[in-house]
Parts: structure tokens; sequence; C-alpha cells
């Protein structure tokens, strides 16, 4: 049920200037002095659209990838103010975007619109980082499996290129929180979304898929001891090239 190569994947979200390649420049440094134990990571950072093109011209690292996070339905161009499409992203650089985040959803992403979303990206050829997760509520109401088959058979077709597509379950009361899930609860839970994934659109193979939420130097030793988890979406401590590669460090420790 695992899939050999970790990622992880930095999401800056609303963090960075043109001053934070220096972030960059010190994974891609740590990447080089371990390059044997690299070969079987993968480090993407999804950084503000405003960055993707400079970071993409300036850095040549075959170690890192830049990712975008978010993009609107519509495949081209069009009047949506404020808006950047997935090919405008691919055109930057893009080679991942984040689809279907729970601060996306909270400002009314819906499955159906994530769906069209992840249509358009994957038309640009572009891989999909696909958040899932439940809200504390459904998961005190017992709804946690429920909302997540309901999030992946909503947003995702067999048709698709699957293999272009990394789920990222990310439970919404633990992102920024410092809560994170108990260990028997997140085996459980990958379990089924990788189950639940291969049975419904047809897979031969599991998907890829990540956990995300309060992911810190502390507790990545607890995530490691799970073979399900094939990697990590990290927030805050990813905006600390410090902190994101104690992260990676310490999960093989
Ligand atoms: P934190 O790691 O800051 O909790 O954020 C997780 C997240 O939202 C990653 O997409």
């Amino acid at each position: 049920m695992t899939n050999k190569l970790k990622y992880f994947i930095g999401n800056w979200k609303m963090f960075g200037d043109f001053s934070s390649l220096k972030i960059i420049y010190q994974i891609h440094r740590f990447c080089v002095r371990f390059k044997r134990r690299h070969k079987k990571n993968k480090i993407i950072l999804c950084v503000p659209t405003t960055l993707i093109y400079y970071f993409n011209t300036k850095l040549k690292s075959k170690f890192i990838s830049i990712g975008a996070q978010n993009c609107h339905s519509h495949k081209t161009y069009g009047p949506f103010t404020g808006s950047v499409s997935a090919s405008m992203l691919k055109n930057a650089g893009a080679k991942y975007v984040i689809l279907g985040h729970s601060e996306n959803r909270a400002e009314g992403d819906t499955n159906q619109l994530i769906k069209k979303k992840i249509e358009s990206a994957l038309n640009q050829k572009l891989n999909i980082i696909f958040c899932i997760g439940e809200t504390f509520k459904e998961k005190r109401d017992g709804k946690t499996l429920l909302i997540l088959k309901n999030q992946m058979r909503g947003s995702v077709s067999k048709k698709y290129d699957l293999k272009k597509i990394i789920i990222a379950y990310e439970p919404v009361w633990s992102i920024g929180t410092g809560k994170i899930p108990k260990i028997q609860e997140l085996k459980k839970t990958f379990k089924y979304i990788k189950s639940e994934f291969k049975k419904n659109f047809r897979t031969t193979t599991f998907p890829t898929v990540l956990y995300g939420g309060s992911v810190n130097v502390n507790n990545i030793s607890i995530f490691s001891s799970i073979s399900e988890i094939d990697g990590f979406l990290v927030g805050e401590a990813s905006q600390s090239s410090e902190k994101f590669i104690d992260i990676i460090k310490n999960y093989y420790k």
C-alpha cells in the first residue's frame, strides 16, 4: 500500500517575496549535500503566484519543483478579475497545483468547482495536489470517512489521468492548531483513502496520499512510523528553510 517515493511539499500560503529565494537555495543546498538520500525524496514548494516565474528562472535544481496553490476553473483566458488559470500557471513554470485546500473550500470552493479546476489543470498536464479533510464537527459526529469519500467522488473521475493526482489528507481541525490525529486514526484513515480511491476509480495501484496539518520537527517522528503515509504537505513550517530541513532530517532519524 505504500509508494516508495517520499514527498515533502511546502505550502507557503500567502507568504513570501523575491527575497524568499534564499529559503529555496538553502533547501537546495541541503539536498545537494545529502544527494544519495534525496533520490527517494520529492521536494515541491507551492509558492504564491507572484513568485513562480521568478523562482523558476533563478533556481535550476533537480531536487526541487515549484508549484502553485490554486487556479481558476476556466481553461485559458477570460473575464475573471484577479484570477489565474491553469494555463497561466503552466506558462509561469509551475509543475504542480494545490486544489481543494480547506482554506479555499471555506471561501466557496465546492466539490463540483474543484472538479472543474482539476480538469483544467490536468488539461495543462499539471500535477494535482488534491486536498481532502473533515472539520472538527464532522469528526465528532463520526463522519470522517464519509466526508472523505464524498470529496473524492465529488471531484475526481475515472476518466482522469489519475497518476497525476496526489491526495493530501488534511483534517481541517489540525491546520495551524498544533493538533494532530492519533496514530490509530491515521492508519485507519490512510488505509481507507487508498482502498476507496483504488476501488472507486478502478486504478491498478494505490494512490499517493500525504498528510497535512501542523506537521513540525517535533511530531514528524510520529508520522514516520506509519508506512501508509507517502509524505507531507507542510504549511507554516515550510516558510523557514531550517524548520523544513529539520522536518526532513527528523523523518529519517
Ligand atoms: P500547517 O502546517 O500550518 O498546519 O498548514 C497545513 C496546511 O494547510 C498545508 O496545506
